[in-house]
């Protein structure tokens, strides 16, 4: 069957809610060169979809106890870090293996058949460019939080040269594999354990830095306060997120249903918006923006954006 439909860059722009217009160049330009032809799923299709995240919704697997997640994370950097070791850094070294090809995927409201079977993890690049173009330009140091392999760490230090990154995980496996990356590249990377369920206060942030996360405060799921009182303590100057946020989804339709039921069972994040709101309301912080990105791996939309920052 024939890809029929395409992304093109003005439809992009609008899933994740902003314009051709406003879009960096750099995002233009991640798009420019991927395949975004798709085609839409026949009926039949869509019923053996539904019915295979019914299935894997089922697995007793689906969701992990806080060791077990530990544990997959370390044994899954360290393939990464060995990669990285033996034929050097990259972003396909430092790909994580759980970003698998996708025969469908979200995107606008539908499941569809995408020609490019990385295409979700190419928009997730597209719209991480766009972040840090827009948001980190004047900032001296960068954090990620739950940088796992540091791969858009890597992305921003070729994108944005010149500042200080910071990566922060719970896995040891992390932080050597950003030492590599340093020695390989030079990039001004650096690295530390750090449990966001469990914050201490053995990492200090520099005053007026950078912040983000990308699909690591999912794993926290409803025990994200420490994490957010740190955040709030550390004074950053922006704070962005790239999150499944169970409070985007639009549950009366099925599509939304099934992505927002998924995350449910995963135990990914949930109540961390509204938390944020309420801190709106108590005058502590302004979000700038609250967006869900409008496309997702076959189960739920790891794509929605959050900014802010505190007052
Ligand atoms: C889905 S991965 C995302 C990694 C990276 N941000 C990326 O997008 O490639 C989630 C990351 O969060 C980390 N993580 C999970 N729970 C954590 C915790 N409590 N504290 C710190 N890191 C954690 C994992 O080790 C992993 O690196």
């Amino acid at each position: 069957m024939s890809y029929d439909c395409n992304i093109d860059i003005a439809a992009y722009a609008n899933a994740i809610g902003t314009t051709y217009e406003t879009l960096p160049e750099v995002s233009k330009k991640v798009l420019a060169n991927i395949k975004t032809g798709y085609r839409l799923l026949s009926i039949e299709e869509r019923d053996a979809h539904i019915m295979a995240i019914l299935k894997r919704l089922e697995e007793p697997q689906i969701s992990r106890s806080t060791e077990e997640n530990l544990a997959i994370f370390e044994r899954g950097w360290s393939e990464n870090l060995a990669l990285c070791r033996t034929q050097g850094v990259s972003l396909d070294s430092l790909r994580p293996k759980y970003v698998k090809p996708n025969s469908i995927m979200r995107f606008a409201g539908k499941f569809i058949v995408p020609e490019n079977p990385f295409l979700f993890d190419d928009l997730c690049t597209a719209t991480l460019n766009s972040l840090f173009t827009r948001y980190f330009t004047d900032a001296a140091a960068v954090y990620e939080f739950g940088c796992g392999t540091g791969r858009y760490l890597y992305m921003l230090g070729n994108l944005l040269p010149r500042r200080k990154l910071v990566g922060l995980d719970w896995t040891k496996a992390s932080g050597e594999i950003l030492k590599v990356i340093a020695e390989q590249t030079g990039l001004p990377i650096e690295g530390a354990r750090f449990d966001m369920l469990s914050p201490g206060d053995s990492v200090k942030v520099d005053p007026g830095s950078a912040i983000y996360t990308v699909g690591a405060m999912e794993q926290i799921g409803t025990r994200f306060q420490a994490f957010l009182t740190y955040l709030l303590e550390s004074r950053p100057a922006i704070v962005v997120h790239h999150e499944p946020i169970l409070e985007l989804y639009g549950e009366p339709t099925l599509y939304d249903y099934l992505a927002a039921f998924y995350h449910r069972k995963r135990n990914y994040l949930n109540g961390y918006l509204p938390a944020l709101q309420g801190l709106e309301r108590e005058r502590k912080i302004e979000i700038l923006e609250v967006r869900r990105g409008g496309y997702g791996d076959p189960f739920n939309e790891g794509s929605s954006i959050i900014v802010w920052r505190p007052l």
